[in-house]
C-alpha cells in the first residue's frame, strides 16, 4: 500500500488567512496550502494590512503567524488571480468592516459571475460597482461605516459555499444578524471555523434546504485567535486516489479531511465497488482529520450522482468523470449545472477532452452521460488553464495504455503544485 500526503486543504488555508486578521491575538497556523490562490488570499490580506509572517511548513505548505487587527483600505485593485474564493469571501468582509477597495482577478475569474455575491450584500448596504462587464470584476465596493449593515434574510437559488461565507462574514464583521438557506448543504468550513472562534452560528436542517445562521445578540464581536493545523484536502486527494484506482494499487492518505461536505465523492467509489475506509482520529480548529485507505477493484461498476449530493462533491466531479470512462456501463452526472461557471466551463471541457480521447460522451444542460470503454486512450487535452481539468486528465493519463497531452500542465499549481510528482510516486508504485 502507498502512502501519501498532500497540501492543505485549499478552502480552510483560505478561511485561516481570512478569519485570523479579524480575531482578537495572534494566531498561529500550520500546514497551509500553497497553491497560488492561497498566495493570492495572502496577498489580498497583506494589502489590506494584516500583519502576516509565513514559513515553510515541515512537511510541506506554509505556517503562518497572524496579527489580529483592524483592515485598511488597500493602495491598489485587490488581486485575487484565479481564486474565486477570495474574491467572493473579501467582498464579505469588506462590506462588513466598512473598509473600500476594488476586487479584480485574472481573465477566468473575471468571467465568473459575482452578483450572487454582490447583490445580497447590496441588500445590507454595500454601495458596489462593476467596471467592467455587469455582474463580474473588477468591481468596486464602497461599505458604509463598520456596523452598519441590515440585517439579512436570504435564500440563496444555488447552494454555495462561497456566497454563504461572504454573507456570514459580512454579518459577524458588522454584527448584524444573517440567515441564508441554500436549497442543499454546501461545505461548512466557515461555519466550523467562526464557532471555533466564538462566533454565535447555528446551523440546520429547513424547509427546502439548509440554513446558516448568525445571531449577535449579546455578543461582543470578539474573535478568539486560530491555532490550528489544516487538514490535508480531499480535493487534492482525490485524484491521487483515482490514479492509485487505475493503476491497480492500493493508497492510503494520511492527515487528511474527513469533513463530510467534502467526501461525498468517496460514497460514489464505494458505488462503483472500490473498498474505502475514512475515518477521523482528530480535530483541529472544528474540522475533523484522518486517514483513507483505498483499495482497487477488478471493476469500476458505473455511477448516477445529482440532487444534493452534488455541492459535496462539486470539486470531484471532473476526477468522477475521468473514472466514468473506465467505468463498466454508462455513468450519469446531473444537477452540476454549476460546473459552466467554475475555473471554466467544466462540462463542456470534459466532455470536449473525453471526446477527443475518444471515449462516447454526451453533454446534458446540466451534467454529462460518459459511456465506460476499455478501449486505449489517447490524445490531446484542452484545460483552459483549469487546474482540476488538467489534474483529472493527468489521472486519466495513469491508465495503461493511455498516452494523454495536457497543453497547460503548469495550471496545476493553482490548488496542488507538486501533484506531478505525486501522481508520478503512484505511477511508479
Ligand atoms: C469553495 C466552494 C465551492 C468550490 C470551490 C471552493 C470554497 O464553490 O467549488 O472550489 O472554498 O468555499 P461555490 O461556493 O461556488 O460552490
Amino acid at each position: 500500500m502507498i502512502s501519501l500526503r498532500v497540501p492543505g486543504d485549499k478552502s480552510v488555508s483560505h478561511r485561516a488567512l481570512l478569519f485570523a486578521p479579524l480575531a482578537d491575538g495572534v494566531s498561529r497556523i500550520r500546514g497551509l496550502g500553497d497553491g497560488a490562490d492561497i498566495l493570492s488570499t495572502l496577498a489580498v490580506v497583506r494589502a489590506l494590512g494584516a500583519e502576516v509572517d509565513t514559513r515553510p511548513a515541515e512537511r510541506g505548505g506554509l505556517d503562518a503567524t497572524v496579527r489580529g487587527g483592524p483592515l485598511s483600505s488597500p493602495a491598489g485593485a485587490l488581486e485575487c488571480g484565479n481564486s474565486g474564493t477570495t474574491a467572493r469571501l473579501v467582498a464579505g468582509i469588506l462590506a462588513g468592516s466598512g473598509v473600500g477597495g476594488t476586487l479584480d482577478g485574472d481573465p477566468s475569474l473575471r468571467a465568473r459571475p459575482m452578483r450572487r455575491v454582490i447583490y445580497p450584500l447590496q441588500a445590507m448596504g454595500l454601495r458596489a460597482e462593476y467596471l467592467g462587464a455587469a455582474g463580474c470584476l473588477p468591481v468596486r465596493l464602497r461599505p458604509r461605516r463598520s456596523g452598519s449593515l441590515r440585517t439579512l434574510r436570504h435564500r440563496a437559488r444555488v447552494a454555495s459555499a462561497q456566497v454563504k461565507s461572504a454573507l456570514l462574514l459580512a454579518g459577524v464583521t458588522a454584527r448584524v444578524p444573517v440567515s441564508v438557506v441554500e436549497p442543499a448543504r454546501s461545505r461548512d468550513h466557515t461555519e466550523r471555523m467562526l464557532r471555533a472562534m466564538g462566533a454565535p452560528l447555528e446551523t440546520r436542517p429547513v424547509q427546502g434546504g439548509y440554513e446558516a445562521a448568525l445571531d449577535p445578540t449579546g455578543w461582543d464581536g470578539r474573535l478568539a485567535p486560530l491555532d490550528l493545523t489544516v487538514p490535508g484536502d480531499p480535493s487534492s486527494a482525490a485524484f491521487l486516489v483515482g490514479a492509485a484506482l487505475l493503476a491497480g494499487r492500493a493508497c492510503r492518505i494520511e492527515r487528511v479531511s474527513v469533513n463530510p461536505t467534502r467526501v461525498a465523492f468517496l460514497d460514489v467509489l464505494s458505488s462503483m465497488g472500490v473498498r474505502v475506509e475514512a475515518g477521523a482520529d482528530s480535530e483541529t480548529g472544528g474540522e475533523p482529520l484522518g486517514e483513507w485507505r483505498v483499495h482497487p477493484t477488478e471493476r469500476l461498476e458505473p455511477f448516477e450522482v445529482g440532487g444534493s449530493d452534488i455541492p459535496t462533491l462539486i470539486d470531484e466531479l471532473p476526477l468522477l468523470a475521468v473514472l466514468a470512462a473506465r467505468a463498466a456501463g454508462r455513468s450519469v452526472i446531473r444537477d452540476a449545472g454549476e460546473l459552466r461557471v467554475k475555473e471554466s466551463d467544466r462540462l463542456g471541457l470534459l466532455a470536449r477532452n473525453l471526446g477527443e480521447l475518444g471515449v462516447k460522451v454526451e453533454q446534458l444542460a446540466d451534467g454529462l452521460a460518459v459511456q465506460g470503454t476499455r478501449d486505449p486512450l489517447a490524445g490531446r487535452v484542452r484545460t483552459d488553464g483549469d487546474h482540476r481539468i488538467a489534474m483529472a486528465f493527468g489521472t486519466l493519463g495513469v491508465d495503461p495504455g493511455a498516452a494523454v497531452e495536457i497543453d497547460d500542465p503548469e495550471c496545476v499549481s493553482v490548488s496542488f503544485p507538486g501533484f506531478w510528482t505525486s501522481l508520478g510516486e503512484v505511477e511508479r508504485g
